[in-house]
Order: C-alpha cells, then structure tokens, then sequence
C-alpha cells in the first residue's frame, strides 16, 4: 500500500511516498481502507525540525494522525463497530494515516452530513475543543475570545462555545471576518491594538480565552484579568506568563499534558447530524500532493483543516 513518510527533517521535499506491507488492527484497535486522511500543523511542525527538543524524530517517520474510510480489520476486544462501517478517528503514536490502510486507536461514527475529507480532519479539532473549552468551564452567558479562530482548531472551538450559548469573540485576517461571522463570531483582527479592541466589542469583559495560535500571551492575559482564564494549545512559553499549555499527546518533553476529551467527539458527531457543527476545509488534495499540503498547512494561514483524499 502507499504510505506517505520522511527520513529527515527538512522542508516539505522530504516527503515522499513509499510502498510498504499494510498494518494490523491490534488488539483495541480496527483498521479502515482510507477514504481521506489529514494534514496537522503539529506534524508538519516535526517534520521541519522545529520540534526536535519536544518530540523527537524516530526515522522513518510515518506521517498522518488523522483519517475517515471503511473499517476492514476488527482488532480483539473491538465490538462497537463492523467492518464496512464508515468512521473517522485517530492513530496511535505511531501515526500512518496518510496511506491506503490506517490502525485507528480512536473511532467515531462518520455522520452523513460529513464528507470524507471533512471527517478526516474532525477528530483533533473536536478533541481538543472539548478539552480546553471543559477547562475553562465555557457556558450559556460567557464571552469567550478565540484567538486564531479562522484555523482548523479555532473554527471548530468557535461553534462549539457558540452552540453552549457563550458570546464568541474570534481573532483572523480582515479577509476571514465573514467567514468568521457565518461561523457565530464576532470578528476582530489579531496583533497590536487587540485588547482596545475586544474591550469594545465586549464591554462587560472577557470571561475565557482560548489561544489557538501563540505569541500574544500577555495580551490575552489582559483580555481574560487573569492567567487562570486563558489555556493556550500553540504557545510553548505558557508557564512564564502563568498560564496552561493543553497537549492531550503523551511522550512528549513537555510533560503528562491532559486527559483527552474523546467524550466530545459523540456530542459533535450528533450537533453534525442536526446540521449544526461543520468541519470546514482550507483544501482538499490528491495523497500523491502531500507536499502541496504541508506546504499550504506552513504558510500559517490556512482557513479550516487540510485533507488529502485517498
Ligand atoms: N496542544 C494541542 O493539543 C493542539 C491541538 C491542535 C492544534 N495545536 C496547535 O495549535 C495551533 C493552531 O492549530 P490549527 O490547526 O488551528 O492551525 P492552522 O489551521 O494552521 O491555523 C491557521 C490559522 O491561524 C491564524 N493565524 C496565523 N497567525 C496568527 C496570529 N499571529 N494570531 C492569530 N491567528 C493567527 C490564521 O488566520 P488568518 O489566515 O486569518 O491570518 C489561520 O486561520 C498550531 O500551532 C497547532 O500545532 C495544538
């Protein structure tokens, strides 16, 4: 089977596709035939280098945590789900999504109001959505600032906290403001002058901020009134300016990280069926294009998850 990997770090030329026996469902775990598989920028971050402190490398690297197909292999211990079900979900650690078969370690029902290639990229979004968002006990009457909002993880967090009735303030590029507002949020520009401004789009204050993008820490510690109201997933300097750096991941340097909030993923699969929580896409690529998509997921300012179709 086609399986996308690299041996070295370096720029997205490094990937490449090889030919290589397909996995087995363990037990726990099923196996699917991949309809469409994900690109994060967490990965696309360790495969430049970036991350080598963090998460170091074991060459090769399969890439790839994220896919929706058809369940082929059902591992023992496995009976919620039979093979010729449709799901999306996650890999263990050792990753491989990007390839013709994937061994997913976390399953959900794909909902029919998803295609593929957006069940592909819903996992991570939701999971991590639903973990900072519980931290920061996001409720009806909130306000919340979203900063990065228009990225894969922030478009999703912003419905979320829409739909539990929270004022939803969210940071992007002038040109995704409507995007943002189809989305339930109010828009605002990130970078200088951000605290006047979110001040004036909620007068009575800020009662959460969920930081999907790092650098601006001190200024989203001024929005909340305090540290303990802001969670960043981007930010790695978190602990000098007091605040919690959320990483559901083990095995990293950066310690245990945080219960993975997979209990969100049946409460999203049901809001997608009502038609109320979409996954949206900044693009969709052939697998044999893997490097056009990290290239895109690098430039920062992809609106939405990145796919690949298989
Ligand atoms: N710790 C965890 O568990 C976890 C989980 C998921 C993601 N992450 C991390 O969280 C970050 C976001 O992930 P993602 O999937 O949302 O990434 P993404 O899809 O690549 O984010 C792209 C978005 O970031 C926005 N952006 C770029 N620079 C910004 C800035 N300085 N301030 C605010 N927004 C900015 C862009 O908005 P415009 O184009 O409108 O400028 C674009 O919409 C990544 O660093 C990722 O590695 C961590």
């Amino acid at each position: 089977m086609r399986a996308v990997q690299y041996a070295e770090y370096g720029p997205s030329s490094v990937l490449s596709i090889v030919d290589v026996p397909p996995p087995h469902a363990g037990r726990g775990q099923i196996r699917i035939a991949v309809r469409a598989s994900s690109v994060s920028p967490g990965e696309v971050k360790q495969r430049s280098g970036a991350m080598r402190e963090v998460l170091p490398a074991v060459f090769p690297v399969r890439t790839g945590y994220e896919a929706a197909g058809v369940v082929d292999e059902v591992g023992e211990g496995v009976s919620d789900v039979n093979v010729g079900d449709g799901v999306f979900g996650t890999t263990s650690s050792e990753r491989g999504a990007n390839a013709d078969h994937a061994v997913l370690a976390v399953w959900t029902p794909r909902p029919a109001t998803w295609t593929w290639e957006e069940a592909a990229g819903a996992t991570g979004a939701v999971e991590t959505s639903f973990r900072v968002l519980d931290r920061l006990a996001v409720t009806r009457g909130d306000t919340v600032l979203v900063q990065g909002a228009a990225g894969g993880t922030g478009t999703v967090a912003v419905q979320i906290a829409v739909e539990r009735g929270a004022t939803v303030i969210g940071t992007a590029s002038e040109h995704n403001h409507d995007f943002l507002r189809s989305l339930g949020a109010k828009p605002t520009t990130y970078g200088p002058g951000l605290v006047e401004r979110v001040r004036s789009l909620a007068p009575s204050g800020v009662n959460a901020v969920f930081d999907c993008a790092g650098g601006a820490l001190p200024d989203l510690v001024a929005i909340a009134g305090d540290p303990a109201r802001v969670v960043t997933v981007a930010d790695l300097d978190a602990a000098t300016h007091g605040v919690h750096l959320s990483i559901a991941s083990a095995g990293t340097t950066l310690g245990p990280g945080d219960p993975p909030a997979v209990y969100g993923l049946p409460i999203a699969v049901e809001l997608a069926a009502q038609g109320r929580l979409r996954i949206p896409l900044a693009g969709t690529f052939p697998l044999a294009e893997i490097v056009a998509a990290h290239t895109l997921s690098e430039t920062g300012h992809a609106r939405g998850k990145i796919s690949l179709l298989h």
